[in-house]
């Protein structure tokens, strides 16, 4: 099979992860028969600096043609002058535009402590074992579109609104996920102070009873969800939850497995999936061989299995990196490798795979 993937490298780690990423995929492709091109294109700071806008149209057209999008991470410090531009030029308002682009609305964030590697949790190892959580965030929709949205000098307004049909395909894309694991969907809203989460609540139990009554559902406010994952995290299989409150609960389940820098997503429901790490640009230690690529590999790995459809491919990949981890992680986790010689360790994990023994 051949494939075409748009890389978009971005700011700060972001090209240093992407680079991992690519150097993996590359090492992996010709034993599952895959025939990988990469086109590299401007995105996020970097775009705005060589052509003065975040989303150029150069990329814009790009990504509607490729099989698969794979994004490092976008931005700044918060000092930077990209931060200095009005709304709609920035970094962050490029990513928006890219997921509205692409109509990417469902992003899946999975959260999984590796069995073995309970330890490089900061929780304590007997509450982090067995965490298997797949947060499905809403992503095309919400606080982050919703108009009006603006400020002046005496008042800011930002607004929350869904329409039917967005809550009820998300809803969908959780229940069908957790027919595939446990059966079980927490949807996570703030329904006793707000009216778009009664109607989100609503939809929800809606899709619930017409379409998949034999399924699990419960209904968690967000407040007591946030201690609810950082207190006993296994009790969660799927969580459904709107944009803004994905945003945040996927920060914090992501430290769960030991590091912001683990977590990968993928980004589908348009004709081209989406698949980026949580992280973001990491400015604080971008350039130090400090940056954890597991996130991206992982989300490589959801590249290969929800993009291209080669499974077998992505099971390799996130068995190299998981090996790798348990030999000796990165230094955000307590290990002694930097990204390159992490990237190494995958890149010999995946060479020791397809040896014979
Ligand atoms: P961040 O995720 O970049 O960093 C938060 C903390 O986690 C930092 O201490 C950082 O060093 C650490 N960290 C993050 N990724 C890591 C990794 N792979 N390995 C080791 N440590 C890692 O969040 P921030 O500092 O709030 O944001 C920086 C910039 O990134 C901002 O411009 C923000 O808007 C942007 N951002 C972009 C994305 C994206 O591109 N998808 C996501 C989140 C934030
Ligand atoms: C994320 C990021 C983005 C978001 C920002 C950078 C726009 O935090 O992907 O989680 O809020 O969606
Ligand atoms: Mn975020």
């Amino acid at each position: 099979m051949s494939a075409r993937i748009a890389l978009l490298p971005g700011d700060f780690i972001g090209p240093e992860v992407t680079e991992v990423a690519r150097g993996a995929l590359e090492a992996l492709a010709p034993r599952f028969g895959l025939d990988l091109t990469f086109e590299t294109l401007p995105f996020g700071g970097a775009a705005i600096d060589a052509h003065g806008v975040p989303f150029p149209d150069v990329t814009r057209e790009a990504v509607r043609k490729a099989d698969a999008v794979l994004l490092g991470a976008v931005g700044g410090p918060q000092a930077h002058p990209w931060n200095a531009l009005p709304r709609e030029q920035r970094v962050e308002s490029g990513l928006l535009a890219l997921r509205a682009h692409l109509e990417v609305f469902a992003n899946l964030r999975p959260v999984a402590v590796v069995p073995g590697l309970e330890s490089l949790s900061p929780l304590k190892s007997d509450v982090a074992q067995g965490t298997d959580m797949l947060i499905v965030r809403e992503l095309t929709g919400g606080i982050y579109f919703g108009s009006p949205s603006e400020a002046t000098d005496a008042w800011g307004v930002s607004t929350m609104r869904y329409e039917r049909h967005e809550v009820e395909r998300i809803a969908r894309v959780a229940f069908e996920a957790a027919q595939g694991r446990s059966g079980r969907v927490t949807s996570v809203d703030k329904a006793n102070v707000l009216d778009v989460s009664q109607f989100w609540r609503d939809v929800v139990v809606g899709i619930h009873e017409t379409e998949f009554p034999t399924l699990t559902l419960e209904h968690m406010y967000v407040d007591n969800a946030a201690m609810q994952i950082a207190s006993q995290p296994t009790q969660f299989d799927v969580v459904v939850t709107g944009n803004l409150f994905g945003d945040i609960l996927s920060d914090l389940a992501a430290v769960i497995p030991g590091s912001l820098g683990l977590l990968p997503s993928a980004s589908l429901g348009g004709s081209v999936g989406l698949f980026e790490p949580v992280h973001g640009s990491a400015p604080d230690i971008a350039g130090q061989d400090l940056a954890n690529p597991v996130g991206m590999l992982l989300s490589a790995a959801m590249l290969l299995r929800h993009g291209l459809e080669a499974p077998a491919a992505a099971d390799a990949l996130e068995s190299a990196v998981h090996a790798a981890l348990a030999d000796d992680p990165t230094r955000d986790l307590g290990g002694t490798r930097g990204t390159e010689a992490f990237a190494n360790a995958v890149q010999s994990a995946l060479t020791a795979e397809s040896t014979p023994a």
